[in-house]
């Protein structure tokens, strides 16, 4: 994108010469712990530096404008305080309208409109949690303009919430926790079931996490998303029947095993493995992580993107093709698929020195079994969502 100044867009397109507020919510990668948040497991992901930007200014009157650059085509979406509700030609600006609405559901006090401008860095469909990033950034924005106090987890509630009731995505709570709880260079252990967590630092002595978009947008994956969801709530029903337990996650790998007969569908047994197995994967991994036994954590995360190919079947050809290829270049500890899958980001675990060969060898690879490039970024681990000082902004 050419070189802009947030500050000027905000001014030319609401007509004001006042400075706003500026806040940020990152987007966030998952290191492991795939598809365990709704099943009461454990996550591990932690915030990156790519994100949502927002300059905000308190109104007078209960009018809300929203307007994003990165989709300046459907211009500045208006409506008031008063009609919050969901509607389908309001688009992207339904996310903060959500997130708005739920925040008075909530009590907090918001009596009046704002204008707001939205700015992201983080790619398009590409499984880095742009969509929990734009709630969490408005949460912060609210709390920023209204003088409000919001407890931090109530704050990611919310914006599961609005995932959850007003978006209509039956997501879990693990993009909206780390967007809103990340800590620069600390990954966040999260127990799904009791929202106990604490940060663990990510040192990685001479290596880099490499984010790697396959370029293939998340088509089907709500739907896809939805029915893993169910088949994991048949299995535990079916595991009920038998087991005083509450969730997937409450299980050990051994009483699976021993228990798993009582599931009566072949593909739901799967997708349960899958959740118990990769749960006890990142605890493990948090393990390793903190004895500093990198070799020993990129191969549960290679674990882990097997799991998912093999038994929860969300990878694809293109994450498939990204991990096979990264297994075989030189200086890489682990890789894996990140987020939700079904295209999207892979993430991997490279030697610093050994991350131009990386990025050209894999590419070649993609670019020969699918068609086309893949796309490479450093990540770097920063804060969760927060009010900036405008400077940060212009620095952009
Ligand atoms: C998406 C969802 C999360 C989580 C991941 C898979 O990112 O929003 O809640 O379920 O998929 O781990």
């Amino acid at each position: 994108m050419d070189t802009f100044n947030l500050m000027e867009e905000f001014k030319t397109i609401y007509q004001t010469t006042n400075t706003p507020k500026a806040f940020f919510a990152p987007g966030r990668i998952n290191l492991i712990g795939e598809h365990t948040d709704y099943n009461g497991g454990h996550v591990f992901p932690a915030s990156i530096s790519s994100g949502t930007y927002t300059l905000a200014q308190k109104r007078e009157d209960q009018k809300f404008r929203f307007y994003s650059m990165n989709l300046a085509g459907k211009g500045v979406i208006e409506c008031s305080l008063s009609d919050l509700d969901f509607k389908e030609e309001d688009s992207w600006a339904n996310y903060p309208k959500g997130m708005i609405q739920h925040l008075i559901k909530a009590g907090y006090n918001i009596t009046s409109g704002a204008d707001i401008l939205y700015y992201g860095n983080i790619p398009n469909s590409a499984g880095l949690s742009s969509s929990a990033s734009i709630e969490l950034a408005t949460g912060v924005l609210a709390e920023g303009l209204y003088d409000l106090e919001i407890n931090r987890v109530d704050m990611v509630q919310i914006g599961q919430k609005v995932e959850n009731d007003y978006i209509g995505v039956n997501s879990g709570i693990m993009d909206q926790f780390a967007v809103g709880m990340g800590k620069e260079n600390h990954a966040i252990l999260l127990n799904c079931d009791t929202l106990e967590y604490h940060y663990a630092p990510v040192e990685l002595t001479e290596h880099i996490i490499m984010i790697i978009n396959t370029n293939k947008s998340r088509t089907l994956a709500d739907s896809e998303y939805n029915e893993r969801r169910s088949q994991c709530e048949k299995a535990l029903g079916d595991l009920q029947t038998e087991l005083s337990i509450d969730s997937l996650g409450q299980l050990t790998k051994e009483t699976f095993d021993n228990n798993q007969h009582l599931i009566k569908d072949d593909v739901d047994r799967k997708r349960a493995k899958h959740a118990v197995y990769e749960n006890a994967r990142t605890l493990e991994a948090l393990e390793k992580l903190q004895q500093g036994d990198l070799q020993a954590f990129g191969q549960l995360m290679y674990a882990s993107h097997d799991s998912l190919k093999n038994d929860y079947e969300v990878t694809g050809l293109e994450l498939d093709t990204i991990v096979d290829a990264a297994r075989k270049q030189e200086g890489v500890l682990g890789a894996r698929m990140t987020g939700a899958g079904f295209g999207g980001c892979a993430i991997a675990i490279v030697e610093t020195n050994k991350a131009e060969a990386f990025k050209k060898n894999v590419n070649s690879i993609y670019r020969d079994t699918i068609g086309y490039d893949a796309t490479f970024y450093t990540a770097s681990i920063k804060d969760g969502a927060k009010e900036i000082n405008i400077e940060e902004v212009l620095a952009i």
